[in-house]
């Protein structure tokens, strides 16, 4: 199965422990996890990039990603066409119900991600709250995708009724999160342009329910213009020492689609793998993204020439980075705050 054609909104469960969901499966899968998949959508293709080159929303219909793709003249075409299927809610119940019937819900993590209609994410938030009523135990990881920023200005790419769900009834369950800045933006209504106001919107995040915050991707002091990206992490468990990590990279100069999946996979495995050291987990998961986007970035350039790689020569090497995924050799450290 093809990373791309899958869209999150899942359930795991593994030999090693049971857990749910995951979009990007593979990597969990690779990593000893054992996983129920439940595609929220399932295309022919991703529908991302189009923003980049046109600055418009991800996953809007084929005819409209055609119209603008000739409009502007992009030089880096997305894919134009888009075929699939977008799961009901209440097809979502149906194989919830099936689960239930057979005794199979001791998961002992769900990961959610994409979701983009309003009742389809309550349900999941009915389906998750009986699971934790179930297993007191189970960990929920919630992607909260809502929007990301482009040459500094946010979009949301998913209707704005989904806000105020994620912020009152998801965030209240979710154990840890993983927005990029746009979204930790918009969940808590404060933006940050330095560290010091990154840390109290983790704060704030922690005060609506997550003890483990991750904000994938970030702009503070000045990091974009200097083509760089900030990672910020804060954990706040009961029983345990407060952590904060800061980590840092070089931005790659290109777009790519499903690096939030993979930051959402592989941080719920390391931190399964290391429960004790947040800050090992982190570096492990940032190192295993940064090993695939390299690679991925190095073939692409290959296959492209002279041209700037497309949408199909920037899909994520999965496959090829099985060993980095497997086992990480720590790049880049983070630093604790
Ligand atoms: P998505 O758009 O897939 O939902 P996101 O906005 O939720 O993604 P990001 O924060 O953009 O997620 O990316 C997740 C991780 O991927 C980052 O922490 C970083 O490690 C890596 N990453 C993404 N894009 C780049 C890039 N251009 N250069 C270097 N690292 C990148
Ligand atoms: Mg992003
Ligand atoms: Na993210
Ligand atoms: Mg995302």
């Amino acid at each position: 199965e093809v990373l791309h054609t899958i869209w999150p909104g899942e359930f795991v469960d593994s030999p090693e422990f049971r857990a749910t969901r995951i979009h990007p499966r593979q990597p969990f899968q690779v990593m000893g996890f054992e996983v129920d998949t439940i595609n929220s959508v399932q295309f022919s293709n991703h529908t991302g990039n189009c923003r980049a080159v046109l600055g418009s929303a991800r996953r809007v219909p084929d005819s409209t990603i055609a119209a603008n793709t000739r409009a502007k003249g992009a030089t880096e075409p997305c894919y134009k066409h888009w075929r699939g299927h977008v799961l009901k809610s209440d097809e979502l119940c149906e194989l919830y119900e099936g689960l239930r019937l057979n005794g199979i819900t001791d998961y002992d993590y769900v990961l959610t991600g994409y979701t983009a209609d309003r009742s389809f994410l309550e349900r999941l938030v009915g389906i998750i709250k009986d699971l934790k009523q179930g297993n007191p135990q189970m960990v929920y990881v919630c992607d909260p995708v809502l929007g990301d920023t482009w040459d500094g200005k946010g979009s949301m790419y998913v209707p704005e009724d989904l806000l105020p769900v994620y912020r009152d009834l998801v965030l209240p369950m979710a154990d840890v999160i993983t927005p990029n800045q746009f979204e930790a933006e918009l969940l808590t209504g404060r933006t940050f342009s330095t560290q010091s106001e990154a840390i109290e919107v983790m704060e704030c995040l922690h005060a609506r329910g997550p003890h483990t915050v991750l904000i994938t991707s970030a702009d503070v002091d000045g990091a974009r213009k200097n083509d760089r990206l900030v990672v910020f992490g804060s954990r706040n468990q009961p029983g345990r020492r407060r952590e904060r990590i800061r980590m840092e990279m070089p931005r790659i100069s290109a777009v790519f689609v499903g690096t939030g999946d993979l930051f959402a996979a592989m941080l719920l495995a390391w931190l399964h793998r290391h429960p004790h050291d947040f800050k090992l987990a982190c570096e492990k998961a940032v190192s295993a993204i940064q090993h695939v986007l390299h690679r991925t970035f190095h073939c692409a350039r290959e296959l492209a020439g002279h041209e700037k790689p497309n949408s199909a020569e920037l899909e994520l090497r999965m496959i090829q980075s099985k060993k980095d995924i497997e086992d990480p050799q720590v790049t880049l450290h983070a630093s604790s705050l």
